[in-house]
């Protein structure tokens, strides 16, 4: 059933025979997401209202409708940020409990310095900055739009399994305590997570997202079905030297995917970043595929510690390319040892990385120190 084609009372009438109640005060879109994963949408919109499009009236309203008080003072830029963090603006002891369990972590290079009001405007967010902390709880308190693009390699939910298996190109297997939810438990996760990205991200914006077989399946229906979003491509990874298989039960598993997904309503999306002579440039000046072979990640990239699923600077690198310009603000929500600040640094775009895993965070500190410092040496050499 194509439920985005269904007018509101044929969705109304859908729920009533699946017996999902509480459905009469629901938009369009969150009754698509009831019907889609039977569990009832919190009062946030799936498609976010666009708030800088509103006249002061309507955002005053709109506070009042969500009992959001003390908001007759507050400025245009100030209600926005309320309606898109549930934060008073002024209020400081509020801000801090938000960011709590977000541990600011400054980047020695570039770095805009902490302050407890860091997130409280697009103007304020940390750029160039790795966070320590849940990234749920910490993309709530950036505002909306605020991200040209998104470069995220999730968990994959792919560590139950006890014995050998396959891990990310080794034999060691994947046990990894980020990584292992129960089946439903990683649907509601990648749909939170998901919507966070989409409401944080300029409309039109680009939304790369990794995946092996174990989730990419998911990720897909929830950017297509739930969220109606453009996919663009799928880009496959080739690793030619992926570790042999043990079992012998299966085929050598030799890829990963990542989704290439743009930030609006599949028919509506336009105007993507795109940067097709730069690939081809790189591409032996041939139109590049959507396959590319690239070697699992150098022992290079990793002097400063081991990540099960660090990504090569080389698959990254291609993503940073083709979807961003010089200047753009790309955001990684799951930032693990931050191959993608490594690149994008390194091809003068800004960043935000966020990792719960303080470990990750101290080798990615080191990842990003490493590249200031040759940077550094090179501009003094040249003087
Ligand atoms: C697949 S790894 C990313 C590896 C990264 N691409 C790299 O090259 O190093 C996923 C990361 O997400 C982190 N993570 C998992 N759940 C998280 C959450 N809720 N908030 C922030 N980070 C989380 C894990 O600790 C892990 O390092």
């Amino acid at each position: 059933m194509n439920y985005h084609q269904m007018k509101l009372k044929e969705l109304r009438e859908e729920l009533k025979k699946r017996g999902l109640k509480g459905h009469s005060s629901l938009k369009k879109a969150q009754m698509i997401e009831y019907l889609l994963t039977g569990i009832r949408p919190l009062k946030t919109t799936v498609k976010q209202m666009d708030y800088r499009e509103m006249r002061n009236k309507e955002l005053r309203s709109e506070l009042k409708k969500r009992g959001l008080n003390g908001y007759s003072s507050l400025k245009k830029v100030q209600m926005i940020e309320y309606l898109s963090t549930g934060i008073h603006p002024l209020k400081n002891d509020q801000i801090s409990a938000t960011v709590a369990n977000g541990d600011i972590r400054e980047s020695s290079s570039d770095s805009i310095g902490y302050s407890p009001t860091l997130f409280r405007g697009s103007e304020k967010l940390p750029v160039n900055q790795i966070i320590s902390g849940d990234c749920l709880k910490i993309m709530r308190s950036f505002p909306d739009k605020a991200f040209d693009c998104c470069i995220t390699d999730p968990p994959f939910n792919m560590s139950k399994k006890k014995g050998l298996g396959w891990a990310f190109s080794s034999h060691v297997t994947m046990q990894e305590q980020w990584d292992i939810f129960a089946e439903d438990d990683y649907f509601q996760f990648t749909v939170d997570w998901i919507r966070e990205v989409l409401r944080v991200l300029k409309t039109n914006g680009n939304l790369f997202i990794f995946g092996s077989f174990h989730c990419i399946f998911t990720i897909g229906f929830i950017l297509q079905n739930l969220f109606d979003r453009r996919i663009i491509s799928q880009l496959v990874w080739y690793k030619p030297n992926a570790q042999p298989n043990i079992t012998c039960r299966m085929f050598t598993e030799s890829t990963e995917f990542i989704i290439w997904a743009v930030n609006n309503e599949s028919k509506k999306a336009k105007n993507w970043t795109f940067n097709y002579e730069v690939m081809k440039a790189m591409n032996n000046d041939k139109q590049m595929r959507n396959m590319w072979e690239i070697p699992i990640t150098k022992r290079s990239e990793k002097k400063y510690g081991k990540h099960p699923s660090q990504k090569p600077l080389a698959v990254v690198n291609r993503l940073v390319l083709a979807g961003t310009n010089e200047g753009d603000l790309i955001l990684d929500p799951f930032s693990g040892t931050g191959t993608t600040a490594v690149v994008a640094q390194e091809n003068k775009r800004k960043w935000i990385m966020i990792e719960k895993e303080e470990v990750y965070n101290q080798i990615a500190q080191e990842r990003i120190d490493e590249l200031s410092n040759m940077l550094f040496e090179s501009a003094s050499e040249k003087d």
